[in-house]
C-alpha cells in the first residue's frame, strides 16, 4: 500500500521489548468530547455516521495528533461496531450512551445473529479509515486498531446498554454456561477476522478492550474471558505471521487476573488505575510491557499536581517496557491544558 515512512516508531520499540530513552504516550479516547473541535463535528453528525464515513473518522482520529505531543493515534470508531455487524441494531443516544433496541433475551435469541458475517461487506468502513488515516497521518505516529473483547461485546449484547451490575449477561453465564460460551466463540471468530483485516488495511498496533473484566472473578475470567483473549492473540499472530504487529490487552477491573494475562502472548497488558505498578510488574515479570494508569480523574487537578503525579508513575514503572496512558479513557469535562501537562510531564 506504499504507506509514507514511519518517524517515530517509539511505542512500537518498547512493546517489544527494546531499550528507549524516553517513555511513549497515548491516551484512551484521546479523540473524544474533551476536545471543543470534536464537539463541534460531532455537533453536526450522528456518532455512527462519523465512525462509518472513513473522512470523518480520519478527520477525528488527527485531532488529538494535531494538538499534542502524542506517541500513537487510536483509529476513530467504537467496540459496538461488531454488534451492529452480526445484525443487531445499536444507537448512541446523547448523555445515555450506546442503546440496543432489541437485545439478547434468551439462547433461543442467538439464531437472530447473522450466520457467517462477513468483516469486509459489514466492517470495510472501518478498514477504509484505517488506510486513509495512516496516509494522512505521512508517517508522524503509529496508528493503533481496536476491537472489543467477547465477554465486553457479550454484556452489551444482552445488557441492551450500560449497567451497574451486568446481573442479566452474568446470569447467562450461570443459568447457560454452554450458550454462553457459543456466543463467546462466535464473537473471538469475528473478532480475529476484524483484527487482522485492521492490521492489513495499515494498523501498526492493536488494542482489545475487556472493560468488563470488573464483573468476574477469577474462576469466571478462566472459564469466559481469558480462553477467548488468548484464542485472538494466537489467532491474529497465526494468521497474520511476519506481518504480525504488537498487541495490547487492557482488561478493566482485571488485576485479579495479571498473571493470566500475561501468559496469552500479548506484549502490552493496559492497566487501570486501581492496581500499583510496581505490585504488578512483580505478577507480570519483566517479559511484557505495561501500559497505563494514571487515574483519569488525576486530570481534574492542577497542573502542578498532575506533574507529581505523573513524576511518581514514572518512577515507579521506570523507563523500560513502559507506555504511559490513563487508566480508562479520558473524562469530557476535562480540560484540554491539564491532558497537555501529563503530556508535558511524560516528555520532561
Ligand atoms: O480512544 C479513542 O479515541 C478511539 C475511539 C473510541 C471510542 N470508543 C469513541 C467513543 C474507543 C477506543 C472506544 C472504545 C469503547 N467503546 C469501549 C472500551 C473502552 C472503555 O471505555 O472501556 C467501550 C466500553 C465502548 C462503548 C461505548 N461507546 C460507551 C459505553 C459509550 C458511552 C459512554 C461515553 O463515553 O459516552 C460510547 C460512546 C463513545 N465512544 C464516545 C466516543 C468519542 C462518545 C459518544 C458521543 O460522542 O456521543
Amino acid at each position: 500500500m506504499n504507506f509514507p515512512i514511519l518517524k517515530n516508531d517509539l511505542i512500537l520499540r518498547v512493546a517489544r521489548g527494546e531499550e528507549v530513552d524516553r517513555i511513549p504516550i497515548w491516551v484512551m479516547r484521546q479523540a473524544g468530547r474533551y476536545l471543543p473541535e470534536f464537539r463541534e463535528l460531532r455537533s453536526r453528525h450522528d456518532f455512527f455516521t462519523i465512525c462509518r464515513t472513513p473522512e470523518l473518522a480520519c478527520e477525528v482520529t488527527l485531532q488529538p495528533i494535531k494538538r499534542f505531543n502524542l506517541d500513537a493515534s487510536i483509529i476513530f470508531s467504537d467496540i459496538l461496531v461488531i454488534v451492529q455487524a452480526l445484525g443487531m441494531d445499536v444507537e448512541m443516544q446523547p448523555s445515555v450512551g450506546p442503546v440496543i433496541s432489541d437485545p439478547l433475551k434468551e439462547p433461543c435469541d442467538l439464531a437472530k445473529l447473522k450466520e457467517n458475517v462477513d468483516v469486509h461487506s459489514e466492517l470495510g468502513y472501518v478498514f477504509e479509515a484505517i488506510t486513509l488515516t495512516r496516509h494522512r497521518l505521512n508517517g508522524q505516529v503509529p496508528l493503533i486498531g481496536f476491537s472489543g473483547a467477547p465477554w465486553t461485546l457479550m454484556c452489551y449484547m444482552i445488557e441492551g446498554g450500560g449497567s451497574k451490575t451486568m446481573s442479566k449477561s452474568k446470569k447467562w453465564l450461570y443459568k447457560y454456561p454452554e450458550e454462553s460460551k457459543q456466543l463467546l466463540q462466535k464473537l473471538t471468530d469475528v473478532i480475529i477476522k476484524y483484527m487482522v483485516e485492521q492490521v492489513k488495511a495499515g494498523a501498526q498496533m492493536l488494542q482489545i478492550f475487556e472493560s468488563n473484566a470488573e464483573y468476574l472473578n477469577l474462576e469466571l475470567f478462566n472459564r469466559f474471558s481469558g480462553p477467548y483473549l488468548s484464542a485472538i492473540c494466537t489467532g491474529i499472530k497465526n494468521e497474520l505471521k511476519d506481518q504480525s504487529v504488537p498487541m495490547i490487552v487492557f482488561a478493566k477491573g482485571g488485576h485479579y487476573a495479571l498473571r493470566e494475562l500475561s501468559s496469552f502472548g500479548y506484549e502490552v497488558i493496559g492497566l487501570d488505575w486501581t492496581i500499583d505498578p510496581i505490585q504488578a510488574r512483580q505478577i507480570v515479570g519483566d517479559n511484557v510491557t505495561l501500559q497505563g494508569n494514571l487515574d483519569p480523574c488525576a486530570l481534574y487537578g492542577s497542573p502542578n499536581q498532575i506533574k507529581e503525579m505523573v513524576h511518581d508513575m514514572k518512577l515507579k514503572f521506570t523507563k523500560q517496557r513502559y507506555i504511559a496512558n490513563l487508566g480508562h479513557g479520558i473524562y469530557p469535562d476535562v480540560d484540554p491544558q491539564h491532558l497537555r501537562a501529563m503530556i508535558d510531564a511524560i516528555h520532561e
